[in-house]
């Protein structure tokens, strides 16, 4: 018998249908992957599985047992953890206090027993190689460490079934092949997982099984060692997907952005510069300095020391405002806390940076408005129903496209875009791209830090590869591959021979 076994699930928002009876398995001990475009209906299943969602109809069986009306203390209590897509922590909080959340273990006392709890995530974090302070507080912690943490707090339930809801979008390649050995060691010991993704190659190296839902229907599943990440696309997109190389090399303009023994919390002495229409892709590690760099350039977090210098002009530190006067746009990297304005509409999402940013206060003509975010909707495969309708209901990938389009919208003339396709499906993916390209050959210069080093592979001019906050490696668009940007990145400075490190 089966470990879970969910038949005909049926959901619909206000008279849409979101899930038209699908159908999900999970053996025990095994990894599934839920596959799908945004807005397929996968995090709505798995919603419905915890009790976070009522259905509609359809039944479900897990461990044995007939569901009717599920609560998520009741899913905890069987044995479903569930890791969500957009971070779920009390960042007011401490570490272990987000960890023990509504689970608390008191003292004969009656009183918290912080000591225990300090303990036992200290010791969880140990186990699992995880470097975060059980006393830190959440909103301290860069992305990827909240990702952890959510993700400990997960295995710390000894669950039967653990639901990944792509657990690794602010991950890097080092921390997500720890975070596979540790999964497969659960796997081993009968724990089963769905695993939600849109990186193939995370789901050919985890996955046992997939299956792969189209605009809220079942399509089929199978073996994943009995396909190919070309098939499970076509299987998600209903067509064959374009690939194709989008770069061109183009001829560049003056300077136009210039950094000067910039220094600040996480990065030191970074010196380079930018010329117009150029697309320079930056990566490393968590805590390499790219993210807090470019943070910083912004004026979202300190500068302590050195000079930004955009269109010949000073940028004061510390400062959006004079980063903004100054024409320089910044999509953030995490979308819940940094993106999101959660009681305000699709287009009103889209339009805001627009608004704020231009030179020229335009009033606010809501009819260009919404000619825009049609071309955008249309462009980048936004599912949505209405323009008016709440941001908050639209699907993880889906609300990340109406961010992308937010910026790229802007007459900012420097844009800085902070792992902008997290969580988006292959198709958008390569439109992205695609329009990245063509900002740029219409003389937009852009900044692009990712994780994801195909993607940089895809567009940049050159990539910049950071490592302990210093620039330790810059390689041309033709120099650019998967195994030295890895090997610089851990500060391997001496590929071929691997000897030398770049510890000073
Ligand atoms: N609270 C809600 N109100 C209205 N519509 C919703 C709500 N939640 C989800 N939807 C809609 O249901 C559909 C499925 O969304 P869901 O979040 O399940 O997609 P997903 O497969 O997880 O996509 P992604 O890969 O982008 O996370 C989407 O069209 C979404 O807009
Ligand atoms: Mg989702």
């Amino acid at each position: 018998m089966s470990l879970l076994e969910m038949r005909d699930i049926r959901k619909s928002f206000s008279g849409v249908s979101v899930l038209k009876g699908v159908q999900l398995t999970v053996e025990s001990g095994e990894v599934h992957a839920l596959l799908g475009e945004n807005g397929a209906g996968k995090s709505t299943l798995m919603n419905i599985l915890t009790g976070v969602l009522p259905r509609d109809g359809g039944t479900i069986e897990f461990d044995g047992q007939k569901l009717e009306h599920v609560t998520i203390t009741q899913s905890e209590k069987l044995g479903i953890a569930f890791v969500h897509q957009e971070l779920n922590l009390f960042n007011d909080l401490k570490v272990f206090e987000n960890m023990f959340l509504n689970r608390e273990y008191t003292n004969r006392m009656g009183r918290l027993d912080k000591k225990r709890m300090r303990a036992e995530a200290r010791e969880l974090f140990e186990r699992l190689g995880v470097e975060i302070d059980p006393d830190a507080v959440v909103s301290d912690l860069k992305t990827s460490q909240k990702q952890l943490l959510e993700i400990c707090k997960a295995l710390h339930l000894k669950a039967k079934l653990i639901i990944l809801d792509e657990p690794t979008t602010s991950l890097n390649n080092e921390e997500v092949d720890h975070l596979f050995g540790i999964l497969r060691k659960l796997k081993e010991e009968g724990t089963s997982f769905i695993f939600i993704s849109h990186k193939m190659p995370e789901i050919f190296a985890l996955a046992d099984r997939y299956t792969v839902f189209r605009n809220g229907e079942y399509i089929g599943d199978g073996k994943i060692s009995e396909t190919t990440p070309e098939k499970v696309t076509i299987m998600m997109v209903g067509e064959s997907y374009s690939n194709a190389e989008v770069y061109e090399k183009r001829a560049l303009g003056e300077e136009v952005l210039k950094l000067t023994g910039f220094t600040g919390d996480g990065f030191h002495d970074i010196d380079f510069s930018v010329k117009k229409g150029e697309i320079v892709g930056l990566t490393g590690l968590q805590g390499s300095g790219s993210s807090e760099m470019l943070q910083a350039i912004f004026g979202s977090t300190r500068a302590t020391a050195g000079t930004v210098t955009a269109f010949g002009k000073s940028v004061p530190h510390n400062s959006i405002h004079s980063a903004m006067k100054a024409g320089i746009a910044m999509l953030p990297n995490n979308r819940k806390e940094n993106s999101v304005l959660p009681d305000m509409s699709l287009m009103e999402n889209m339009a805001i940076s627009e608004q704020t940013l231009s030179a020229v206060k335009l009033p606010v003509d809501a009819k260009r408005d919404k000619k825009r975010y049609d071309e955008y909707k249309q462009m980048l495969n936004i599912k949505a129903q209405n323009s008016t309708d709440l941001i908050t209901s639209l699907s993880g990938g889906n609300q990340q496209k109406i961010f992308i389009a937010r910026w790229l919208n802007t007459d900012a003339e420097i844009l800085i875009l902070d792992n902008p396709t997290q969580g988006i499906d292959v198709g958008a993916k390569a439109e992205i791209y695609r329009l990245i390209l063509e900002l740029a050959k219409a003389g937009k210069t852009i900044l692009i830090n990712t994780l994801e080093i195909p993607e940089i592979m895809k567009v940049a001019d050159r990539c910049i590869v950071f490592y302990d906050g210093r620039m330790i490696k810059e390689l041309a668009h033709e120099e650019i591959n998967e195994q030295d940007v890895m090997l610089y990145s851990v500060g391997i400075t001496e590929k071929a021979a691997g000897k030398e490190s770049a510890q000073s």
